[in-house]
């Protein structure tokens, strides 16, 4: 389908999934949910909360002091002994808490939740012997192997917040958060898995933290068993400082508000914030999610969150949810093509997995790899299927119902972000009919609403800011170290609402269709990465007098980033200099934020398009990327530079076409 098919599709999308009869008899969700939440969605999230094992219950639900919240407040709880004692307690210690699939064939571990307990009981004694206490930051950065989860329940249990870097950052982003939130350890393991190759991470960790004494400690995990160099004062081997470890330890029940973990995302500066989510209602809001909006019922399910742990939806539906609520997960390490682009239907049909998670973007590359590759396998098992991540167009909709769902699963699609915790924007399956494209609803006791410029509601029909309308157990506590940012970002630009930064409409029913970010925020395969990090990552090349970097529509990532720089007058620039200078240029952007935000495309231009004040014109850039007519460009202090641009661009592109 073209762009403006699509568009007009979207328009007037009247497809429409009820849920099966049979579906809806056995849902978690059951009529009535949404009116019950309605009249009082405290006693909601309350009954939510309850679902947890509590030390000691809350004095009180909910203490609001715009923008500041306090969930279950007085009550206190441990997460790892609600995600992993209680259920070996309860009997259920024989079940699998994890199918672990490694990227090399054959290379897995199923875990129980008894031996989760233990591991995770070991690895709080060696944070303990490691001089790790309650309130100190771990810093984490991993490959997804059990251990990276038994690190953040260790942590979890410890009271020790985490904050989990994500693999694929460089060692220059690294080091940016571990100083951020000033972490004196960090976990790592040598390498992992990817695309069949070892790939390193200790080097990484080794750059990160080059003159950084307060980093005094770092454990890791021998995953690979490739060479790497030792500090023998500051290293430690986890199999050899872990597993002498005794089993058991006695948690102790942490504050309700007791900071859980500190997660890292791009805003609209060049600073990655670091955003602050806290014990009891973030668990509350995650297992509650993840009950209902994935229908989860543990004894027979096999849920599958394909995304990587180093990002809030590993957090939320790898980890803390699916933990809490007993489930029994896949954790696989790899890319969708490791070992073959049937991997995920193989992974599927051997350990029959019943729920599946996952972006538009890896549903719009299996869509070009061919449905004859999941209909060679038997996915029968699969019962619900969610994407989560970015907008999903109607069409790839369309096709994982068919091709991955059979025709016969449920849909959810669901809008959230690092900042919401959980879920946010859902439909409940059994319960809610479905549109091809449409998030739906607010998730019972969430209040979203779509403004228009001067903060009114739109009618039905109409398209402006989505704000969301009360406070929610999962919502981010602040952004560490910088409470006036935290005011800033969210709760200006409409008095005491939460700014989400995502463009909304209502269709003529009055459901949600998100459309994307209204900041200057891209979105690439689902990971947020922000034009300002990638210009003053480029900026800071020798060679680079300015940058300027926008979010162009792609076929298969949603967004890619293009970025149109200007270099500096003693540069040399010919055409060979110029292909080198890109690629260097893209090198640059990898070391200094990591290989997702290395850019697309990168035009050298002798100008940019700025306006009589001198602000770059991005939207006009835009424009260029995306091969539309340019926009108005009356208010340029000079139109020429623009179509100069237009012009060059097209030529690159002939040129490499
Ligand atoms: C941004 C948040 C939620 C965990 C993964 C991303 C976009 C997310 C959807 C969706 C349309 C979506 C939004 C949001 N987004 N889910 N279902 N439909 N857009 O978390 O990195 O914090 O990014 O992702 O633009 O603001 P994140």
């Amino acid at each position: 389908m073209t762009e403006q098919a699509e568009l007009s599709a979207l328009l007037t999308e009247t497809r429409r999934f009820p849920p099966p009869a049979a579906f809806a008899a056995q849902a978690n969700a059951q009529p009535g949910i949404y009116e019950r939440a309605h009249e009082d969605p405290r006693a909601f999230w309350a009954e939510q909360a309850a679902r947890l094992t509590w030390a000691k219950p809350w004095d009180q639900v909910l203490d609001w002091q715009p923008p500041f919240a306090k969930w279950f407040v007085g009550g206190r709880l441990n997460v790892a002994v609600n995600c992993v004692d209680r259920h070996v307690e309860a009997g259920n210690g024989e079940r699998v808490a994890y199918h672990w699939i490694g990227e090399p064939e054959g290379d897995t571990r199923d875990i129980t939740y008894a031996q989760l307990k233990a591991m995770v009981g070991q690895a709080t004694n060696a944070l303990i012997e490691l001089g790790v206490r309650k309130g100190d930051r771990v810093a984490i950065y991993m490959p997804m192997i059990p251990e990276t989860v038994v690190a953040m329940l260790a942590c979890a249990r410890l009271g020790a917040p985490h904050t989990v870097v994500f693999g694929g950052f460089s060692a220059d982003a690294l080091r940016s958060r571990i100083i951020d939130c000033d972490a004196h350890i960090v976990i790592t393991a040598d390498g992992g898995y990817r695309r069949g190759t070892a790939t390193a991470l200790k080097p990484a960790v080794d750059a990160a933290i080059a003159n950084l004494p307060e980093v005094q400690t770092v454990l890791v995990v021998r995953r690979t068993g490739q060479d790497i160099a030792w500090d023998e004062a500051r290293d430690h081997w986890w199999h050899e400082v872990v597993e002498r470890q005794s089993e058991d330890h006695t948690a102790e029940a942490h504050d309700s508000e007791h900071p859980l973990y500190v997660m890292y995302t791009s805003g609209t500066t060049a600073k990655p914030k670091g955003i602050l989510h806290t014990t009891g209602g973030y668990l509350t809001h995650v297992s509650a999610t993840h009950q209902l909006v994935f229908d989860l019922k543990p004894e027979q399910d096999v849920f599958w969150t394909a995304a990587d742990i180093g990002w809030v939806t590993g957090h939320s539906y790898i980890v803390y949810g699916p933990l809490a609520n007993g489930a029994t997960s896949v954790l696989y390490e790899g890319t969708p093509d490791a070992g073959g682009r049937d991997r995920w239907w193989r992974i599927i049909s051997e350990l029959k997995v019943s729920i599946l998670y996952t972006a538009p973007t890896t549903i719009r590359t299996f869509m070009k790899w061919g449905e004859d590759l999941p209909a060679g396998h038997d996915l029968s098992s699969l019962r619900l299927l969610g994407s989560v991540g970015e907008p999903i167009n109607p069409e790839a909709w369309m096709w994982y119902r068919k091709h991955i769902g059979g025709d016969r699963c449920q849909i959810v699609d669901t809008w959230w972000q690092t900042e919401t915790g959980g879920i946010m924007i859902t439909p409940l399956p059994g319960i809610t009919a479905t549109k091809p494209g449409s998030a739906m609803t607010p998730f019972p006791g969430v209040g979203a609403e779509v403004l228009d410029n001067e903060g009114k509601p739109v009618d039905n029909g109409g398209a402006g800011f989505l704000v969301l309308t009360e406070p929610w157990p999962g919502m981010l506590r602040g952004i560490w170290g910088d409470p006036e940012r935290y005011r800033q970002t969210y709760w200006s630009r409409f008095d005491g609402l939460y700014f989400a930064g995502d463009g909304a409409k209502r269709d003529a029913d009055g459901d949600l269709w998100l459309l994307g970010r209204v900041d200057d925020v891209m979105n690439i395969s689902g990971h947020r990465i922000s034009t300002t990090e990638v210009e003053s990552a480029l900026v800071s090349h020798p060679a680079v007098a300015e940058a300027a970097v926008v979010g162009a529509n792609d076929a298969i990532t949603g967004q890619g980033i293009v970025a149109f720089v200007t270099v500096k007058g003693s540069v040399a620039q010919d055409a060979d200099s110029g292909v080198a200078l890109i690629a260097e240029l893209r090198e640059h952007v990898a070391t200094q934020i990591g290989k997702i935000a290395r850019p697309r495309q990168i035009l050298l231009t002798p100008d940019l398009p700025k306006t009589r004040s001198g602000k770059i014109m991005r939207r006009l850039l835009r424009d260029v990327a995306e091969h539309r007519e340019l926009g108005d460009v009356t208010t340029l202090a000079d139109p020429t530079v623009v179509n100069m641009i237009d012009e060059k661009m097209r030529t690159a592109e002939d040129e490499e076409a």
